[in-house]
């Protein structure tokens, strides 16, 4: 029994010295190889400002609504909704892998709008998801997974930065096509036609339905139009991502009129949402994808298989933001609530667009800044150049990504003035 003791511990110890063997085990690394990667070229320039002593500092780099005093916003209808939903005292269980019933058709219903033959005839599959990002990468990885004809998913130059790495990691390849114009500050028509009327069938096409990001630059209906009919020529596929409905109007319908004339004309669109934005909803994680189809059978295929991707990656979506955006769509007086708040949003950063270009021509600025209230949305697509920016930062404490582009949001009546000074001190 005693030499068999000391031969286990024989054994034991002659693999490998105790102190050294134990040292090494603990300062061992199994990461030696990953390098510091670069900070994501939006949240990084939060935590920049963060680190900013200078009280008029402005972060205008995050896409966050702020009130008229600079601070975070949250809805009444929110409020009002959370206050009937606590008050139900209703259980936690999980919601289904695709999410919360009465929010995904809410969700499709805004959309399309409640009497769409899509809806009526139930050939499109709606799925709740976390917030637009995840909704886009559902769908990055559906078609990664079941779009046979093309890997090819073309996005607007410049888009959103998070679509690329979003498509990317999903094993797409990422194409571009003509969007902004740089010497107008408008959309580049021509450019995106050609374009798109180049691009080979069966590929995929991303189009923001309102308030591009970055530009803030949208066609037209009549562009649209001509639009649709070459990607109907060419047989592509259409991606529409709708992070900003009724954020650029103020108008629910009118935000979502492009990719309603898209179905029209028979496109069977992809399609993200997301509640961050016009509910004011960002950490709470609402969104839905959904895919409309050739007919119902389709459809009910097309579920079963998002389900089966989403099932390993989150299991099921979180509940309490679907909870709070089903009771405001479904309420029919916190819907009008919701209403008026949307359109005192886009109000408020349109005056902002109005008073930043008089701000710069009162400063005396020369150069045309109507290009600052023609764009629409959370954005202004200012054209600073990056070594503009990049001064505009170090000397005002202003921060913005490097490629110009603010947040009108983190506008207000109190420091656009700042701004206009700012603006017209680093671009005159
Ligand atoms: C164009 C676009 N798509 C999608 C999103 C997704 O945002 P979230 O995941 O917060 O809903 C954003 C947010 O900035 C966006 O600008």
């Amino acid at each position: 029994m005693a030499l068999l003791k000391s031969t286990k511990v024989f054994v034991c110890l002659g693999n490998i010295t105790p102190s050294l063997g134990v040292m090494s085990a603990r300062n061992s690394s199994w990461w030696g190889g990953v390098q510091m990667g670069p900070p994501d070229p939006i949240l990084g320039v939060t935590e920049a400002f963060k680190r900013d002593t200078n009280p008029k500092k402005m972060n205008l780099g995050v896409g966050a609504y702020r009130d008229d005093q600079g601070k975070p916003f949250v809805l009444s209808c929110v409020r009002k909704a959370e206050a009937l939903i606590a008050a139900k005292q209703l259980d936690k269980e999980y919601l289904g892998i695709g999410g919360l019933g009465d929010f995904t058709k809410a969700c499709a219903q805004l959309a399309l709008g409640a009497d769409n033959e899509v809806l009526k005839s139930g050939r499109n599959i709606t799925v709740q998801t976390i917030s637009g990002t995840g909704s886009l990468r559902i769908g990055a990885n559906f078609l990664s997974r079941f779009h046979g004809g093309s890997r090819d998913v073309y996005l607007p130059k410049p888009s959103w930065g998070n679509h690329t790495p979003i498509f990317r990691d999903a094993g797409m390849q990422l194409k571009a096509y003509r969007y902004y114009d740089p010497s107008t500050c408008g959309f580049d028509f021509n450019g995106a036609l050609e374009d798109i009327s180049k691009i080979p069938e069966q590929s995929v096409i991303l189009l923001h339905a309102c308030a591009h990001n970055p530009t803030g630059v949208d066609p037209k209906p009549e562009q649209w139009k001509e639009m649709s009919d070459i990607v109907k020529k060419r047989n592509l596929l259409v991606f529409f991502d709708m992070a900003y409905q009724g954020f650029a109007s103020g108008d629910i319908d009118r935000d979502a009129w492009a990719v309603r004339y898209f179905i029209e004309q028979g496109h069977n669109i992809l399609l993200s949402q997301s509640f961050a934005k016009n509910m004011g909803l960002y950490g709470e994680r609402v969104g839905g994808f959904s895919v409309v189809c050739k007919d119902n059978e389709e459809a009910k295929r097309v579920e079963s298989q998002l389900k089966i991707l989403i099932r390993p990656i989150y299991s099921n979506p979180p509940m309490n933001g679907a909870r709070i955006a089903t009771t405001i769509l479904n309420t029919p007086d916190l819907r009008a609530l919701w209403l008026e708040e949307v359109h005192g949003m886009a109000n408020r950063i349109i005056k902002m667009r109005e008073q930043l270009a008089a701000g710069l021509k009162k400063n005396g600025s020369t150069h045309n800044w109507q290009h600052v209230i023609d764009q629409i949305g959370m954005f202004c697509f200012t054209g600073l150049k990056p070594e503009q920016v990049e001064r505009i930062t170090k000397e005002f404490s202003v921060y913005m990504t490097k490629d110009g582009r603010i947040s009108m949001a983190g506008v207000s009546s109190g420091n656009v003035e700042y701004l206009a000074e700012a603006i017209h001190a680093v671009s005159k």
